[in-house]
């Protein structure tokens, strides 16, 4: 390594990460260079360039910020054997050095044959961000069962095994963290002598959160675009669904207060059968699937059933329309706690323990409030809080189309009163809603927000 400088201490780290026999010339080093040199990494000669230096090396790096250097370097490597990548010339180098996502023994090199080693770099965080950790185990299942699948299996068969398992349920125990029930898994489907992983249905029940498809998580993505059949909620805007397989079968199982398009028994029904018959099936649900999505339910009759399946939380409407409205559920002065609760009429009626709900100090996030707001303001009142308490209601937050009504619990409902809301909407109740004056920052249509 010819130089010391940022450049060649990333590269030297790369060198070390493969055990690589590394000496560094050069008359000034970072601290890093200089700590894995008095560790006795690597071999530092704090001196200017010399054409012996080129005496022995397999590979060397000009990376010095001297483009002279650079190219002498290069040119004396040509006449002694040695390949040398300059770190200012990419098409003057022998090789190239790619930018690397790792996972353990598996490696993806991105390059841009020294055009926009920025965009290599780029696309290598971005890579990084996306694929899950666990495909290093993956790859490591994978070895240590190589030469027994290959004693097992006759070759025809081998490269549809090995799809199945990397792409299967095998895979997914894996990126779930139970690498104990993967291996047995493997052992059994090769000890059977079977030349296929058995097709075994399951059920991914994941949360899509609350508009915004960028707030999916990365397993949502994943699973999404892996799915054979997609069955969704009508609160799923059409963006996030389109993520999802573009071979998947998309089902609309609707679910919206008093609409329903499927009745939940039935989409619980569907799930058991598309499972047996083998598919991987995405339930979309939307916000997280464990806040008031029924996500319970549905997958406790898939446990009855026998159906494997996997729970992915997703953003719930309550963290997603706070953080979108700048108003913080908790907060040290105002709020010491929160609760989530449903506004949602049984009969009619609001049952809820109006006498908790009505404390000072506290956060209070009403779903599915919108016919019952004016219900809900009054009863907080009568059990205590004042009138100019105050309260927000937050219409599809976290989309294009978010909208945010400010007020107190006497004049909200009139307010709302005034509008036509169509999609759904989120009351918060507490005086954390003020910070939104100073903390609100996103601004989808300046039009349609408004302030009482
Ligand atoms: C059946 S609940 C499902 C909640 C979901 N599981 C969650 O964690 O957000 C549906 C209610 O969530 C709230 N909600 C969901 N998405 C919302 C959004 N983008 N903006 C405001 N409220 C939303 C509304 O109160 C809506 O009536």
């Amino acid at each position: 390594m010819v130089g010391a400088g940022d450049v060649a201490t990333r590269r030297i780290a790369s060198l070390l990460d493969v055990d690589a026999d590394v000496s560094v010339v050069a008359p000034d080093a970072t601290d890093s260079v200089h700590e894995w040199a008095e560790a006795g990494r690597l071999r530092l000669s704090q001196r200017a360039f010399e054409d012996t230096d080129l005496n022995g090396p397999v590979l060397a790096f000009a990376c010095t910020g001297d483009a002279q250097v650079n190219a002498m370097v290069a040119e004396l490597g040509r006449s002694k054997g040695v390949l040398v990548q300059r770190a200012d010339d990419a098409g003057a180098s022998d090789f190239l050095v790619p930018a690397v996502v790792r996972r353990d023994a598996l490696q993806i090199a991105i390059s841009s044959d020294g055009q926009a080693p920025t965009l290599a770099r780029i696309l290598r965080s971005r890579l990084d961000a996306w694929l899950p950790r666990a495909y290093g185990d993956l790859a490591r299942l994978a070895g240590d069962f190589r030469d027994q699948v290959k004693e097992t299996l006759p070759r025809q068969h081998r490269a549809r095994f090995w799809l199945r398992v990397l792409d299967g349920p095998i895979a997914e125990k894996v990126f779930t963290g139970r690498l104990a029930e993967a291996r047995r898994d493997m052992k059994r489907a090769l000890a059977d002598d079977r030349p296929d992983v058995p097709v075994r249905g399951e059920v991914y029940l994941v949360g899509a959160g609350p508009g915004d498809p960028d707030l999916l998580t990365s397993r949502a993505l994943r699973l999404m675009q892996r799915a054979d059949v997609v069955l969704y909620d009508s609160l799923i805007p059409r963006a996030i669904v389109d993520l999802s397989n573009p071979q998947a079968e998309r089902i609309h199982v609707g679910k919206r207060a008093s609409r329903h398009t499927l009745p939940q028994d039935d989409i619980n029904a569907l799930m058991v059968r598309l499972a047996g018959e083998g598919k991987r099936v995405l339930r979309l649900k939307g916000g997280d699937p464990f806040v008031f999505g029924r996500g319970g339910e549905e997958i406790a009759q898939l446990a009855e059933a026998g159906v494997a399946f996997q729970v992915v939380p997703g953003i719930t409407a309550a963290s997603g329309c706070a953080a979108y409205a700048g108003i913080p559920l908790t907060h040290r002065d105002y709020a010491q706690s929160v609760t989530f609760v449903t506004g949602h009429l049984k009969q009619g009626e609001l049952e809820l323990p109006w006498p908790q709900l009505a404390r000072t100090g506290q956060t209070v996030v009403f779903f599915m409030a919108v016919k019952s707001l004016s219900g809900i303001c009054e009863a907080l009142r009568e059990h205590g809080l004042a009138e100019n308490w105050p309260a927000a209601l937050v219409i599809e937050g976290t989309t294009i189309r978010q909208q945010l009504l400010v007020g107190t619990l006497a004049d909200l409902p009139a307010r709302v009163a005034r509008e036509t809301i169509e999609g759904p909407a989120l009351l918060i109740v507490g005086e954390v809603v003020r910070l939104n004056e100073t903390l609100g920052w996103f601004r989808p249509n300046p039009d349609t927000s408004d302030s009482v």
